[in-house]
């Protein structure tokens, strides 16, 4: 474990240290869990949890960049359960979405009205992989991501998950030039969100792989095919092809499951996706989603 720790921050995303990545790898995948269940911890009071629980989830965010909670809190509407949550991982600072409550916390559910109802997130329609926050500029990175279930759906509501050093390791044991290809910064351009003739939001480009100053890897990635620019070059376009190919075919890498009341996920914004769901009068799905620019247990 300390290997993975010791090595992160040194040379194991870098293409011409190959014995640093090799190192890297062996120890990554030596320790990373074989089933979702192995990264379930149960915790007493999400509100205050105990050394114990709280080591068990930075250890499982340190082996796979994601843990999963699962408290009594159940269907308990309080925004303080993931808030208090993310703070004693040491996620301070959200993102705050234009879409979200002012509070920087989005309550995910599906929107019968409204500007939110245009966006995916509040529908009941599936989303294909992707890590949060793709189009935000570089100083506004989301690094980690926290969802805490309040409700579930009647039916359907899965995530999949990826953790996104598995896909980095899986690209570059392919072709080390398709991990080259998606670190160049124009890489990924997400076109300018334009409103009546007003720029909403500016076009930002982007790497797909980069490396923070805390030696840690990032993924700013999406399958949407709408309203995104990939570079056009033939070594892009190779790599995206590999990436496409290696999400749309399971692997033992990929989790699968779904949030109950009182469960919530907390990532280092790994990959991930959801599936379509049907809500029920007893059970409208409701999840709250907090990003953050920290990444887990960072301070
Ligand atoms: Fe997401």
């Amino acid at each position: 474990m300390n290997l993975l720790a010791e090595t992160r921050a040194g040379a194991a995303f870098a293409l011409e240290d190959a014995a640093a990545y090799q190192e890297w790898r062996a120890a990554k995948l030596a320790h990373f869990p074989g089933t979702l269940a192995e990264l379930v911890v149960e915790v007493r009071d999400p509100r205050a949890l105990s050394a114990a629980e709280k080591q068990a989830l930075l250890e499982r965010c340190m082996r796979a960049n994601m843990a999963v909670y699962a408290s009594a809190a159940g269907d308990d509407p309080d925004k303080e359960i993931p808030r208090r949550i993310g703070l004693q991982l040491g996620l301070r600072e959200l993102d705050p979405n234009y879409l979200a409550d002012d509070d920087g916390i989005s309550p995910l559910t599906v929107a019968e009205h409204g500007t939110r109802g245009e966006f995916i997130p509040y529908t009941n329609r599936g989303i294909k992989w992707h890590t949060d926050g793709y189009y935000n500029p570089g100083e506004r990175t989301v690094r980690a991501v926290l969802l805490h279930c309040v409700q579930r759906a009647e039916s359907g509501g899965e995530n999949e998950l990826l953790d996104h050093e598995i896909a980095y390791i899986r690209l570059r044991d392919l072709n080390p030039q398709h991990v080259r290809a998606l670190m160049a910064p124009d890489a990924l351009t997400i076109p300018a969100r334009i409103e009546d003739g007003r720029i909403e939001r500016p076009a930002q480009s982007g790497p797909v792989f980069s490396v923070d100053a805390g030696g840690f890897l990032h993924m700013r990635y999406t399958a949407r095919a709408l309203s995104i620019q990939w570079k056009q070059d033939a070594a892009t376009q190779a790599a995206l092809a590999a990436l496409e190919d290696l999400l749309a075919t399971g692997s033992p890498w990929v989790f699968r499951g779904r949030l109950e009341p009182g469960m919530g996920l907390v990532s280092n914004n790994v990959l991930h996706t959801r599936t379509p769901f049907a809500d029920s009068p007893a059970h409208r799905r409701l999840i709250y989603r907090a990003r953050y620019y920290q990444r887990i247990g960072a301070g």
